[in-house]
């Protein structure tokens, strides 16, 4: 059983993270999930709540279950975090160290491998800022699943597609046993 810190992010593709999480939960493995508010305007919180039978987190200012705020015990619990879907503003965020939110406050103080999905349209995958933050996270070896190419959800066809979740679930179960 592992700590698995589960980021959703500001994405369409934030329902394919409901079944990324009964995929962990059916293994066997805690899920604690850490939505950005934008998150939470595609999927509920409630839903991750009752998928992972744990809090779902959104605001680093709610009260903490426990005297320690809630990004630090996140953290600190974390075998594996990952963010699926990870928005090119997280991406962007992480990889200038920004935390003004749960979830990037979460992700700066923790320890544990982290795994980003991206989900996004093409222009903002190609545009050379995404490009360098990605590169700038792979140097400090974060690992990636690549997004796919296909239908995106703003009508065109490109390469920003979210891994399918089986495709997520693998990749993390691999670096958790690395
Ligand atoms: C319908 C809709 C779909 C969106 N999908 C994406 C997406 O897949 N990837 C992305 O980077 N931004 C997407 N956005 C824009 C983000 O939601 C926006 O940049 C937001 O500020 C991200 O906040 P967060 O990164 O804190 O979650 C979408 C916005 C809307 C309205």
């Amino acid at each position: 059983m592992a700590n698995i810190v589960l980021g959703v992010t500001g994405s369409i593709a934030a329902y394919k993270a409901c079944e990324l999480t009964r995929l962990f939960v059916q293994a066997d493995h805690q899920v604690h999930v850490a939505m950005t508010a934008a998150a939470a305007r595609f999927v509920a919180p409630l839903t991750f709540r009752t998928l992972s039978q744990n809090p779902a987190y959104v605001d680093m200012f709610d009260e903490p279950a426990e005297w320690m705020p809630e990004h630090i015990s996140l953290a600190a619990k974390a075998d594996l975090m990952v963010i699926a879907p990870c928005t090119a503003n997280v991406i962007a965020k992480i990889a200038h160290g920004l935390a003004d939110d749960l979830l990037t406050a979460t992700a700066l103080a923790c320890k544990a491998p982290l795994l980003v999905v991206p989900a996004m349209n093409t222009a903002m995958w190609e545009n050379p800022a995404t490009r360098a933050n990605v590169a700038t996270l792979e140097s400090r070896q974060i690992k990636f699943v690549d997004a796919g190419t296909g239908d995106l959800a703003c009508g065109t066809s490109g390469k920003g597609r979210m891994a399918e979740p089986g495709v997520i679930f693998k990749a993390a179960l691999s670096l958790l046993s690395s």
